[in-house]
């Protein structure tokens, strides 16, 4: 098979996996590895949850999980990554934001603590996207730069940064700028194909940027990239053969890239058993391909209470039955476990201030409403 040409295979591949046994959410079970150069306090802090496909729940889960999150102590910023197709400010029941992302991009507004909006839940705040007026949906490199170095000030523990579809250069760029990742899928196959996609365009994005002023090395990236001219390269690992001829300091180059690229997959919108096993045959998928290694988070169920409470859900988000729902569906136990994986890789949070909160009404209101 091509490497990126047709999907036939792979998805032998994806369907032909061992069943899973059991239907239960699944623990966080390992730290990510390999992300030694980055800071510790972006480590601690930025998560992204992309996946290429629209419409598979990124915003949804983003708020579940921001809101899960906040009940054990942390505060939480979610930001619209989704440049140009917002709508993040109204799962969160934010109607008129007083500020958004554009406002901050465009300068009017300097400090980003400003453009975080209290939401309806405790120690839950929203960074708004904007319809794409002024050309916000592709920021220059500097703006995006600036962009993230504020977004590091920001005064929370956890930021959730939820993408758009697809892959344009600025949500890929969100994506490899937070350390944790997280590709949320559906056991749709559209949504599995889109997923690698997804990933994969990530990675040679990541490549590209790497090795741009080396002729030599993309060289081999260009033919592992395209079909015509010199003998393809199929997978990463060949790739990282043909990197081995170049000398150590390349070679190690590349393989740090990649192991950087780790993510976490959840899968969303499960009805049934065989949607987790055929959500985790991704896992080996893009270990095989890509030599990207991905750990399992765990999954959602579908819930029509979900697509019932999408307009109302600020209510949702600060009522009782939010609570009973977001246990019902995992979301307290999924946030739990990745607070205790952070504690694990982080030297910034500690277990000790881990401490949850009363259930029932509570009381911040939005300010930009
Ligand atoms: N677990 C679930 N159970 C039932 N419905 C769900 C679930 N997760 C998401 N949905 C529904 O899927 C729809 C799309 O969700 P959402 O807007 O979060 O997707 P998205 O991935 O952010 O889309 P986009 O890429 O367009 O931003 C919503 O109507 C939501 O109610
Ligand atoms: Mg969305």
């Amino acid at each position: 098979m091509s490497f990126f040409g047709s999907f036939k295979a792979l998805f032998r591949k994806l369907f032909s996996r061992e069943k899973t046994k059991k239907f239960t959410h699944n623990h966080v079970a390992h730290a990510y590895s390999g992300e030694t150069h980055i800071d510790e306090q972006l480590k601690s802090q930025f998560w992204a949850i992309g996946g290429g496909k629209g419409g598979v729940g990124k915003s949804l889960v983003s708020v579940m999980l921001g809101s899960a999150l906040t009940r054990w102590g942390k505060k939480v910023v979610l930001v619209d990554a989704d440049l140009g197709g917002s709508n993040l400010h109204t799962l969160t029941g934010i109607h008129n934001p007083q500020y958004t992302l554009a406002d901050f991009m465009n300068g009017k507004i300097k400090d980003i603590e400003k453009i975080a909006l209290e939401t309806p839940v405790r120690n839950l705040k929203v960074i708004c996207g904007a319809d794409d007026i002024l050309g916000i949906a592709n920021p220059k490199s500097s703006q995006k730069a600036r962009l993230f170095n504020q977004l590091k000030k920001l005064n929370a523990d956890i930021i959730l940064l939820d993408l758009g579809a697809g892959t344009s250069y600025t949500t890929l760029d969100f994506f490899l700028f937070a350390p944790n990742k997280i590709v949320l899928l559906t056991p749709q196959s559209t949504s599995i194909q889109n997923a690698y996609g997804f990933v994969k365009t990530c990675l040679f994005r990541k490549l590209t940027r790497e090795f741009r002023r080396d002729p030599e090395c993309m060289e081999l990236l260009f033919r592992c990239n395209n079909s015509g001219g010199e003998e393809k390269i199929n997978t990463i690992a060949r790739l990282k053969k043909e990197f081995v001829k170049l000398g150590e300091e390349r070679e190690n180059r590349l393989s740090a890239c990649i192991d950087e690229l780790n993510m976490g997959l959840l899968i969303n919108m499960v009805r049934q058993k065989k949607d987790i096993q055929i959500g985790r045959s991704f896992i080996p998928v893009v270990n095989d391909y890509l030599s990207i290694t991905t750990e399992y988070l765990g999954f959602i169920e579908y819930d029509k209470r979900m697509d019932k409470s999408v307009n109302k859900m600020s209510d949702f988000l600060s009522d009782g039955t939010g609570n009973t729902i977001m246990t019902e569906m995992g979301f307290y136990d999924l946030s739990n476990k990745l607070v205790k994986k952070m504690f694990k890789d982080s030297k910034g949070i500690k277990t000790g201030n881990m401490e949850r909160q009363k259930s029932g009404r509570q009381e911040a209101r939005p300010s930009g409403s």
